[in-house]
């Protein structure tokens, strides 16, 4: 599975542009502080949600996951979240969980690692999620011979109305794609092409059904435990390919008042968000990660997420972290036995550009989005803080999109990635010694085959620096290399 790029593949370098000297950025936006809820940060930086795939199989915090943001925090940026953690108590492979008490305990020594490494400059915020399931894409003579629930459909289609299963079996699986194609439902032919997927509108399913009654106490509980660990606030997944989101999305049809209109889709969202704020308290920071744009067919656009911002706003949202793309609406085709990625196709390119593009570039693709949902926030009289992010890497780009009025805070995910004290060295006006980010993606293509992640620029370095833990394969370093000014 490779990612989409577009189809001009016009080269952008990532540019430094003019670093500041220590003093113009002491004097700068960038640098200055802002309040998000009851929390002060010490500057307009953030480092948005990324998984390394560090947690255990149980999805318990490791010396990895302790290390991979210790060493973020030590860059000092205002703030850090944490990565997509699993809300319910079900296995989910190595991904960090927040499901139950027993997960309490590691996530605080979560947060005391970033405290000391940062010196208490840090705020750290964990981002809560919620998933359906996906299923790998089979083998199709399996999916025909046995995984494939014959029906009246395909019995009809095929004018084998009273023959044996395992005949309709097998004159299926001497049919070629497209007979197949007309004789397997819509969601058939996805099971069988793509891997099942559960979507919110699986109405028919009891599970999906409740969502709407289960969701809110799920997350509540989550936030409760992240406020237990020690987190200043929690951000609410509501973006990319996840439950929440498709509850957001304009292709949510539901008809149980959770889906169709704007107000409605906004619905479970804004109550999972009135649960949270109840359990937590108001001196805890309650935030959401949205789609800025679904950037697919039929998808929420940017009227609907100024709509969305701007409830959450008004029911008391502390801070939207925007984010674009990232669907499983159209992603690639994965191979036999992978599960399908959301970030493959032309709205994942959208969420994390490379640098081969169009001629937009993949700098700043969220910048126009995010002034238009930013001022229509400020407008309607909850002028929370906005954290726009997508392919920002120099001091220049960060400030004038705050000047710009596109976000109160910058995020930096993969620029932070290549270089983890980037805050610092910009800081000091060391801006000259960044590790500029080259946007190959070479992190995301690991994450994809949930491998962990690291960086390309700097994961051959200094191999032999006593102390350095290695991925599993023995080739790679799992955190960058030290820095000092
Ligand atoms: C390895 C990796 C993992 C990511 N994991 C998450 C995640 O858990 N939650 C999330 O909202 N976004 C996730 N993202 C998206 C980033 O937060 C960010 O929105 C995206 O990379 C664009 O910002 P950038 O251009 O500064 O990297 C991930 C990105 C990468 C590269
Ligand atoms: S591997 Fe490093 S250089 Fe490449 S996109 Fe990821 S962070 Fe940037």
């Amino acid at each position: 599975m490779s990612m989409w790029r577009p189809p001009e593949r016009i080269r952008h370098d990532a540019q430094p542009g003019r670093w500041p000297s220590a003093i113009e950025a002491e004097r700068s936006r960038l640098f200055s502080p802002v309040r998000v809820g009851g929390l002060q940060l010490n500057q307009r930086t953030w480092v948005p949600a990324m998984v390394p795939w560090r947690a255990s199989a149980d999805g318990l915090v490791t010396p990895g996951v302790l290390a991979w943001y210790e060493r973020f925090a030590r860059g000092r940026p205002g703030a850090i979240v944490v990565e997509a953690t699993g809300i319910r108590d079900v296995a989910s492979g190595p991904l960090l969980r927040i499901g139950e008490a027993r997960f309490v305990a590691g996530l605080g020594r979560l947060v005391e690692t970033v405290r000391r490494a940062s010196a208490g400059e840090t705020r750290l915020f964990i981002q809560l999620i919620d998933f359906l399931s996906i299923r790998r894409r089979p083998d199709e003579h399996k999916y025909l011979e046995r995984f494939l629930a014959i029906t009246a459909q395909h019995r009809c289609a095929l004018n084998m109305h009273d023959a044996e299963e395992a005949e309709v079996r097998a004159r299926l699986a001497a049919l070629d794609s497209t007979e197949l194609a007309d004789v397997l439902s819509a969601r058939e032919l996805e099971a069988l092409r793509m891997g099942a997927r559960e979507r919110v509108t699986d109405a028919d399913l009891p599970h999906i059904a409740a969502l709407p009654q289960v969701l809110p106490e799920l997350f509540s509980r989550a936030a409760a435990r992240a406020r237990e660990a020690g987190f200043d606030g929690v951000e609410l997944h509501y973006a990319h390919a996840y439950t929440m989101a498709s509850f957001l999305s304009a292709t949510n049809t539901r008809t149980d008042g959770y889906g169709g209109a704007r107000g409605h889709r906004a619905r479970l969202p804004l109550e999972v968000l009135a649960a949270v704020r109840a359990m937590t308290g108001a001196d805890f920071a309650v935030g959401a990660r949205i789609l800025a744009d679904e950037c697919i067919a039929g998808g929420s656009d940017v009227s609907d997420a100024e709509f969305f911002a701007g409830a959450l706003a008004a029911h008391g949202a502390d801070f939207i972290s925007l984010s674009r793309g990232g669907k499983f609406d159209d992603a690639q085709q994965p191979k036999v036995g992978a599960a399908a990625y959301p970030y493959t196709g032309p709205s994942g390119y959208e969420c994390m550009p490379s640098y081969y593009s169009d001629a937009a570039g993949p700098y700043g693709r969220n910048l126009a989005a995010s002034t238009r949902i930013r001022a229509h926030v400020q407008a309607a009289g909850h002028p929370i803080p906005i954290v726009v992010a997508g392919g920002i890497h120099n001091f220049q780009q960060a400030e004038s999109a705050l000047a710009a009025g596109a976000g109160d805070i910058v995020g930096f995910a993969r620029q932070a990635l290549a270089d983890p004290d980037w805050f610092a060295k910009v800081r000091l006006g060391r801006g000259g010694a960044v590790r500029l980010c080259k946007y190959t993606n070479y992190c995301e293509a690991l994450d994809q085959r949930h491998r962990e992640v690291t960086c390309e620029l700097w994961d051959r370095e200094d191999l032999d620096q006593t102390g350095s833990a290695r991925s599993a394969d023995g080739k790679r370093r799992l955190v960058a290399p030290d820095w000092s000014p």
